[in-house]
């Protein structure tokens, strides 16, 4: 099983027990003025027993550097006592520790640092952070060296083996290494990517000096895709004198703030999207090169090392989402692998609002503390009705804990929601996470029955201990005059093939799309791929029902297949099209037929009220909600069912709070 992912690696003066890498990844959580607390700990050991390296992510270098605000700050005096226990919680655990130096120059927030940003130039950055830069004096340059000389020292006194200077993602170095953003003509700039080259360089020589015994890395763009940005062939000139300044191995990652695609793929970007640059700046050196950007199934992991792409891949939200990928891909188990989603609701949407990092897909991720809910003692009768994700989560955890679990669907076919959202392509990779919870049902012994109707009498026949509602929601039309004169379909009769409110069946050459949520987005997108002339109608913000990172990725691919976004409120229907109220007036906006993708409505199940078996609505059916809130509640809700059963809780018990 993978015989070249699970061979050691030798990366400068270490050895990698494999070559899998936890990708440096800010928490949001566990640091508090810069130093890590059990939170952190915790989180990190719990992804330690398997990758060969795991590294911590973006540590500060100074003060004005930081992009966030739960981050080691390595310029602490005590920087490295601070850190010494969550190095050594990763050893213990059998992988390298490894920590990021940053420093985010242009990219770092004055709201968050209240300091003026620094950087090579007086250039903003492409989004997020407005002001404009000061640029740093050849003297201040050196005292950035400096500061990255005592973050080395700290890092490699605290415990960290493989210290990662972060030269990419359009952070200080990557500002430098920029023809959009270092507009200098002294020794520090120019046309000639050597002489961009040159902070980097002397920053790397000076983390070698500063800690020799440690490996040093450097994560550098392999492009930073926006215009004027670094090109693969400028990383490729650039490669051989990080690695001529000391560098042990490469990370190369790509995008910038505010690129497409960004550093974080998102939605149906490719598997390994960065690979094709790792492979050609692989070519340019001699160092192990590492690459990085939506690796997520270990077939994937071992064909770009076959390929010569890279020498380690690292693995950021796969390893958020499971972090046990390793141990089973190892076990021959990948098909157990818990997938992640890519679209960040959970994690870097989370960043974004300065909070903690949790997952869509897994609720437990910075709960690593809190201990495991036991097993039931006495196995009740869950029977879960609806098998969406909600449903599906919460069938398989009841067996998981020893219940005797029944899941019913009214279709022929799981995923709910999910399933549906799947068959729009820039959601089709949701069909990953249905299948993972298909197998997971059959490993827990859940008893599956599709095609099932179920109200209050079939539910009290199955004698249930506790009976989870998911059933989910469904479009709701508003109440619009007109519906006989156009065609109209609800998203879902839409996605299902069924007919139209006149009878009609597709294909529509210009349909309006009414509702700007993500599926009514993803819906547009895909009609519009087909040749359609789409409208959408924004009632509210586009996209506000997902992250705002997944929702950009969502208007950018919207854009690209030439569909239009109107905002304002549909007021009635034509026979030509709708009409929109926006601001005073109302204006048509010519279509061949409507398809309705909100507002959402709880699908109920009759005659629950007579049950005496504890009843919990989850997931869409207790209100819209996201897939991230409905996991973990349908989690919840059996856990909280089987702790009530087993007693009072012990005393000592903690969960913790962030
Ligand atoms: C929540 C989150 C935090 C991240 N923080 C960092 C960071 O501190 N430093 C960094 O270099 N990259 C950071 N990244 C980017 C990841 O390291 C990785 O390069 C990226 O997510 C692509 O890999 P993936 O598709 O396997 O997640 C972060 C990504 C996520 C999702
Ligand atoms: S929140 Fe979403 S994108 Fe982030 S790790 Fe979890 S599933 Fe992946």
């Amino acid at each position: 099983m993978y015989p070249t992912l699970l061979s050691p690696l030798r990366l400068g003066p270490v050895t990698l027990r494999n070559r899998v890498v936890l990708s440096g990844m800010t928490t949001g959580f566990g640091f508090r003025d810069g130093a890590p607390d059990e939170d952190a700990i915790a989180y990190f050991a719990a992804r330690s027993d398997g990758p060969g390296l795991v590294v911590v992510g973006f540590g500060a270098v100074a003060p004005e550097g930081r992009v966030e605000e739960r981050i080691p700050w390595l310029w602490r005096p005590d920087a490295a006592e601070a850190l010494a226990p969550l190095a050594a919680a990763i050893r213990a655990r059998g992988a390298v520790a490894g920590l990021q130096l940053g420093h985010g120059g242009r990219q770092a927030s004055p709201q968050l640092t209240g300091l003026r940003p620094v950087a090579p130039s007086p250039v903003p950055p492409h989004a997020h952070v407005r002001e404009t830069p000061h640029a740093l004096t050849a003297p201040e340059i050196q005292d950035v060296v400096a500061a990255y000389a005592r973050a080395a020292r700290a890092g490699a006194r605290a415990g960290f083996e493989v210290l990662e200077v972060h030269a990419g993602h359009g952070y200080l170095i990557g500002q430098f290494l920029s023809p959009d953003a270092n507009l200098r003509d002294d020794g520090y700039g120019g046309a000639d990517p050597a002489r961009r080259a040159r902070f980097g360089a002397e920053v790397i020589a000076a983390v070698r000096a500063a800690a020799p015994d440690a490996c040093v890395t450097v994560r550098m763009n392999g492009a930073d895709h926006v215009p004027g940005g670094l090109t693969v062939e400028d990383a490729v000139s650039v490669a051989p004198r990080f690695e001529a300044a000391g560098a042990h191995g490469l990370v190369v990652s790509g995008g910038v703030y505010g690129s497409v695609p960004y550093s974080i793929p998102l939605l149906d970007d490719p598997e390994g999207i960065f690979l094709e640059a790792a492979a050609r700046v692989r070519r340019a050196v001699r160092i192990p090169v590492v690459g990085v950007g939506r690796i997520v199934r270990p077939e994937a992991a071992e064909e770009a090392l076959r390929r010569g792409d890279c020498d380690a891949v690292a693995l950021g939200r796969a390893l958020i989402a499971d972090p046990e990928w390793v141990e089973k891909a190892a076990a021959g188990r990948a098909d157990a692998i818990r997938p992640c989603i890519a679209t960040v609701q959970g994690c870097a949407g989370m960043l974004q609002h300065g909070e903690a990092v949790s997952c869509a897909v897994n609720p437990e991720v910075g709960r690593e503390r809190r201990p495991r809910v036991a097993p039931a003692r006495r196995p009740d009768r869950v029977v879960v009705v609806g098998a969406g994700p909600a449903g599906m989560e919460a069938a398989c955890r009841a067996a998981e804990l020893g219940h005797r679990a029944v899941l019913l669907e009214r279709s022929e076919a799981l995923g709910g929601a999910l399933r549906l959202a799947a068959r729009t392509p820039v959601l089709g990779h949701l069909g990953r996470l249905v299948g993972w919870f298909e197998r997971r049902l059959g490993a827990a012994g859940v008893q599956v029955r599709v095609a099932a109707e179920a109200d209050g009498r079939a539910l009290a026949a199955l004698e249930p201990d506790l009976v989870v509602v998911a059933t989910g929601a469904r479009t709701a039309p508003p109440v619009l005059d007109g519906y006989e004169l156009l065609p109209a379909w609800t998203l879902e009769d839409l996605l299902e093939g069924g007919a139209s409110t006149l009878g009609t069946t597709g294909p529509l050459a210009r349909p309006v799309v009414l509702g700007a949520g993500q599926r009514g987005l993803a819906l547009a997108t895909w009609l519009a791929r087909g040749g359609a002339s789409v409208t959408v109608v924004a009632d509210g913000r586009p996209g506000a029902d997902t992250s705002g990172l997944a929702a950009r990725a969502l208007l950018a691919r919207l854009e690209a297949a030439g569909a239009r976004i109107m905002r304002g409120r549909p007021a009635r229907i034509a026979s030509d099209g709708v009409l929109v109220r926006a601001g005073d007036g109302e204006r048509l906006v010519l279509a061949d037929g409507v398809v309705i993708a909100e507002p959402l409505h709880p699908v109920a199940v009759d005659g629950l009220d007579a049950m005496t078996a504890d009843v919990a609505r989850v997931g869409d059916a207790g209100g819209p909600r996201d897939i991230a809130s409905a996991i973990a509640e349908a989690r919840e809700v059996v856990e909280a069912h089987t702790q009530a059963r087993a007693g009072p809780p012990r005393a000592g018990r903690h969960g913790h709070r962030r």
